[in-house]
């Protein structure tokens, strides 16, 4: 009788001895064919059970074979899928020490700097920031603020007009005028209003048909012109720097009474006197004054009770005496040439 012990044996080490010339997955499949699968040779010794006297010896010998030859395959499969993920990972890789294409990094634009600025100081010191709209009506550009219909000083505002009563706003005064009316309860107010006004105007190296501006308001019980300087020198101190003093000149907007412009020290010369200030040691930042009692009225508030300061800053004009810009229209041409010397952000 043929010793299937013997040949259970032979098959383990021909298959070992076979799987170690196997090159490829390929190869691979066709040896899984031949030894392991269900009609491979390995399982097919099976068919000599009836024939072997000690079964279970055989059988034992069967399972090792078949246990040692499937490890041995399992893991030459593992090894070629590890080569092959190797492979594929070595012909998709990326070089990534290649400098990248550089990203074009967004610069802002001055006027807006200036924006950012004046509203970091305003928030310290308690005011919130309202958000006006360009296009306004005729009632909060100029009714409510004390400029009726036949007002000369709307000459000098001379603007663009969608029909009798809607037009893009002159000035930003209308945010006070949206404010007052619009607070249900008439409680004290502590604003500023930053954004844009349109005039018609002829486009030179200092008019502008759009230019930026900021609005402030405080209303509330006992404002007094003191409340005015005192916040406006602190203002022009931390903008232009703590030797800054400034100084108030009498006059005219039909919005607030009495109305002064305001001066700052020359930050450039430090008050003695140069081409930046024109020789006088003073440069004029803002409009301001006492809320006008009509205004206070017109827009709910009792005049008896509440009075109020406002002004108004041109931030065109701050943009370009901080950075030496001398033509407004710059602002707006957006030439990349001039926004790339101002930080980005
Ligand atoms: N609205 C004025 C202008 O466009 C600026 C201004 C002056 C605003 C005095 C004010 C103010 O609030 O009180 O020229």
């Amino acid at each position: 009788m043929e010793d299937y012990i013997a040949l259970a044996k032979k098959l383990r080490v021909d298959a070992l001895e076979d799987l170690k010339k196997v090159a490829d997955e390929k190869e691979l499949e066709s040896f899984y064919v031949t030894y392991l699968a269900k009609k491979g040779s390995i399982p097919g010794l099976m068919v000599h059970m009836r024939e072997v006297q000690d079964k279970s010896a055989f059988g034992q010998e069967v399972n090792a074979t078949r246990n040692e030859v499937s490890a041995a395959y399992e893991e030459k499969k593992a090894d070629f899928g590890a080569k092959a993920l190797e492979k594929k990972l070595e012909a998709e890789r990326i070089d990534i020490t290649l400098p990248g294409s550089p990203l074009g990094v967004g610069h802002i634009n001055p006027y807006r700097l200036i924006i950012d600025e004046v509203t970091d100081i305003f928030l310290e010191m308690g005011y919130e920031v309202c958000e006006g709209r360009d296009v306004e009506t005729d009632r909060f550009n100029f009714e409510l603020l004390n400029v009726p219909k036949d007002h000369p000083s709307r000459d000098m505002q001379d603007t663009f007009y969608f029909g009798d009563d809607y037009l893009l706003r002159t000035q930003t005064s209308a945010a006070q005028a949206h404010k007052m009316s619009e607070m249900e309860e008439k409680r004290p107010i502590r604003m500023i209003a930053p954004g844009k006004a349109y005039r018609r105007d002829d486009d030179d190296m200092t008019h502008s048909h759009q230019f930026a501006q900021i609005e402030g308001l405080v209303v509330d019980k006992g404002i007094s012109i003191a409340h005015l300087k005192a916040t406006l020198e602190l203002f022009a101190k931390k903008m232009f720097g703590q030797k800054r003093e400034i100084r108030l000149r009498s006059s005219y907007f039909p919005f607030t009474e009495p109305s002064v412009e305001v001066d700052v020290s020359c930050f450039n010369c430090g008050g003695k006197g140069c081409p930046m200030c024109k020789g006088t040691g003073w440069i004029e930042i803002l409009g301001a004054g006492m809320v006008n009692p009509r205004v206070l009225e017109a827009c709910g508030y009792d005049p008896e009770i509440y009075s109020g300061f406002a002004f108004g800053v041109g931030v065109e004009r701050v943009a370009m005496l901080r950075y030496h810009i001398t033509d407004i229209r710059r602002f707006y041409q957006n030439d990349f040439r001039f926004l790339k010397s101002f930080p980005a952000k």
